[in-house]
């Protein structure tokens, strides 16, 4: 069965190589633009990566018209402002993103303020409502997790409102994506664990969302494959670059599959526990994996059977059914290995996540804009059973 419509839309350059990110002002050359402003965070920062990558450029010739390191770990509608503003007055021609997802997302949405003008991001949220292309945006990510670097969508925390502000528009995906495993060196185990964990619900939601196609199935099982093969030996060997990679090139596959499959309810759970208990994104996906895939059960059951081999599970002589069932026991067995290493929590409760409070996240599910792809209609009733078995 094929789908009766389907486009795939992927313009961002993605360049792959170890140490690649101190050594890329060569790949800076089509695109015309001589001054960046960076954007990252004080870790980042601290810890020498946004000088290693400002060192390569300023030696190649390429003007660095300022930076702007007061990213949080997730990013707010005023730290987008702000960011906005400095980039502005710095005179810059493009963006250069040194971070995870929050930095990326920051730089995303502060591109659509700088190049579309006013002060206020809040203005500018929502789907499709570019009109044209925006300034120069190139991204270096040091977590392999959110996709970012390939996909047209900036998520924001809106604090007042205690809600996950998105923006989605063609015009948001990147130039040009610079994937360099020296890039993660630094990204402590726990957080190797669940930024993968993030990548690979991307992979999965979009394998089995409403709006697939071959061409995005085909990236999402390539990513579910080098994550099952690499996220153990990530996590617990930090320093095996060739894992790392792997992890890095799994999050981008898995990125551009979602930018156009869309995720489905184990994202629109997560995002309702992130803004309601401010639950770290990968961690809230690895928890609700296995429940949103229990959820899709009947609806993506031959997909969940295709899945099982992909996570090195043997399905010889088994139903379809029992295939599928494979599919979930393995994602639940990666998540308890993860756990038994200390590296992820399995249960809501242990997150800060209260039991009076799971009906308001079903609640905050249903209209999450990510439940709409998902192959089984999201209903609060129902999504609260499987928070429940969560909790
Ligand atoms: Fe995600």
């Amino acid at each position: 069965m094929l789908p009766e419509f389907f486009e795939f839309y992927n313009p961002t350059r993605i360049v792959y190589g170890q140490g690649i990110a101190s050594d890329f002002a060569a790949e800076l050359d089509s695109l015309g633009v001589e001054k960046y402003f960076i954007v990252s965070d004080t870790i980042i920062s601290d810890l020498g990566i946004t000088k290693k990558v400002m060192d390569g450029l300023l030696s190649a010739g390429i003007e660095v018209t300022g930076e702007f390191l007061d990213v949080p770990q997730d990013s707010e509608v005023s730290t987008v402002n702000g960011c906005a503003e400095q980039a502005t007055a710095s005179g810059a021609e493009g963006l250069i993103a040194i971070g995870g997802g929050s930095v990326i997302d920051t730089a995303k949405a502060a591109n659509i303020l700088i190049s579309e003008g006013g002060d206020l991001i809040e203005d500018h949220s929502g789907a499709q409502t570019l009109t044209r292309p925006l300034k120069t945006l190139v991204v270096i990510p040091t977590t392999a997790g959110t996709g970012s670097e390939t996909t047209m969508a900036a998520v924001v925390y809106d604090k007042e409102n205690r809600v996950k502000t998105s923006f989605t528009d063609k015009f948001l995906l990147p130039s040009l994506a610079v994937l360099d495993p020296e890039m993660t060196l630094s990204l402590p185990p726990k957080l190797t664990a669940s930024t993968a964990m993030d990548a690979l619900t991307h992979a999965i939601e979009a394998y089995v969302d409403l709006q697939w196609s071959p061409v995005s199935d085909a990236l999402a099982l390539g990513a579910v494959e080098l994550i099952f093969n690499n996220i153990v030996q990530a996590t617990n060997h930090g320093e095996d670059l060739e894992a790392r990679g792997a992890l890095l090139i799994a999050s981008t596959m898995a990125g551009i599959a979602f930018s156009h499959s869309m995720v489905g309810c184990v994202h629109g759970m997560a995002h309702s526990v992130g803004g309601l208990y401010r639950v770290p994104h990968g961690i809230a996906n690895a928890i609700l994996l296995p429940h949103g895939m229990e959820y899709n059960f009947d609806e993506a059951r031959d997909k969940l059977a295709k899945l099982a081999p992909i996570m090195g599970e043997d399905i010889s002589g088994l139903s379809v059914e029992d295939e599928a069932r494979k599919a979930i026991e393995a994602v639940k067995k990666l998540t308890g290995a993860l756990n038994k290493m200390g590296m992820l929590p399995l249960r809501l409760r242990e997150v800060g996540v209260i039991e009076d409070g799971l009906l308001e996240i079903a609640e905050a599910t249903v209209l999450d804009g990510a439940s709409f792809y998902n192959p089984r209609e999201v209903v609060a009733e129902e999504i609260l059973v499987h928070l429940k078995n969560a909790y």
